[in-house]
């Protein structure tokens, strides 16, 4: 039984989903709402991200409120991108909306844009706790972010299938994948179906070095071709044309899109979203302030918000050596 007690300075939360949805937000929600049930705590529940908060969309939440919801994909909150969050107006609204309703903390479960408009509350004196949950991976002061798992599983299977067409067909299949300013989906797609290349925003590469290496690899009696495109680096289509035209051989594009978005949580998203939901609540019980739960060296802990936001990227190009190793 856990050791954590409430001092009684927190009384009253609330939690809200926004950006992107990821599998594995409702562990996060039904942690969040259990944990805090579980120290006496009130909690409300804000319905799409911080437009909800804008317009009060607010209602309580209980234990039972998150019954029946870790299995599921997407986020029972709702969640919106808001355009008047990003707005310094939005941004005094949204804080005297959390004094008039007499939040104490906030719980912001989102990606890099999300705990942005979180940090932006915290210096406007709303006490904040941020949730790493993107299929984007792309918060470089956490390890892991929820949602990317499932999201990578769920993009890899489709892969797989288009391997095994473009296999019997003897073509080139160009597949693009989600993460708009990440190329970690593409990467771990990349490694784990045995692609020949990979494009991603943080490794650029001229279309035509690719189109070479094809054409040397097929040249060396390869068969069937896989390269993926994180959908940052873009021109899915067009690069796919292009292929075929200077090889010669058939080349078909697969844009996979929002079903990586979508779909049962995998159990690392499920176990992960648990804990980090747990140790937010706790966070908030032992009087932390603005703080980000992140997952370092296998740990979770919490690390000050905006530290965490301004953790620059340690991205390295080793995976994708190994790729281009392994791929020969
Ligand atoms: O949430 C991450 C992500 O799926 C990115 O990979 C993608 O670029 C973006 O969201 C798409 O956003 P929207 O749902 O607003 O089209």
């Amino acid at each position: 039984m856990t050791t954590v007690e409430n001092t009684g300075k927190i009384k009253k939360i609330a939690v809200l989903t926004s950006g992107g949805d990821a599998p594995g937000m409702n562990a996060v929600i039904r942690a969040v709402v259990r944990t805090a049930k579980h120290f006496g705590l009130e909690v409300l529940g804000v319905k799409r991200g911080y437009d909800g908060l804008l317009s009060g969309d607010v209602f309580d939440m209980h234990e039972k409120s998150v019954s029946d919801i870790i299995h599921k994909g997407g986020t029972i909150l709702l969640t919106a991108r808001s355009s008047e969050m990003r707005t310094e107006e939005g941004q005094k609204k949204a804080a005297n909306i959390c004094n008039i309703l007499g939040i104490d903390a906030l719980v912001v479960i989102g990606g890099d844009g999300s705990i942005t408009g979180g940090l932006k509350l915290a210096r406007l004196g709303v006490n904040v706790i941020g949730i790493p949950a993107t299929i984007d991976l792309d918060l470089d002061c956490s390890e892991y972010t929820i949602g990317f798992d499932t999201a990578v599983n769920t993009a890899m299977e489709a892969i797989n299938k288009i391997r095994d067409t473009s296999f019997s067909h003897e073509r080139c299949s160009v597949v693009e994948v989600m993460g708009r300013n990440s190329g970690e989906i593409a990467l771990w797609c990349a490694m784990t179906c045995g692609a020949e290349e990979v494009l991603i925003p943080e490794n650029p590469i001229e279309h035509d070095i690719i189109i070479a290496e094809i054409f040397k690899n097929r040249a060396k009696g390869k068969r069937h071709h896989l390269v993926i495109v994180a959908e940052g680096s873009g021109h899915t289509e067009e690069f796919a044309k292009k292929i075929e035209q200077v090889t010669g051989i058939e080349t078909r594009a697969s844009i996979l899109g929002y079903l990586q978005r979508g779909g049962s949580p995998t159990a690392m998203d499920r176990r992960l979203g648990s804990l980090m939901g747990y140790k937010a609540v706790e966070s908030l019980i032992n009087g932390e302030k603005n703080r980000i739960v992140v997952i370092k060296n296998n740990d979770y802990k919490t690390i000050d918000i905006e530290e965490g936001l301004n953790q620059e990227s340690t991205y390295s190009n080793k995976t994708y050596d190994i790729i281009k190793i392994l791929s020969v």
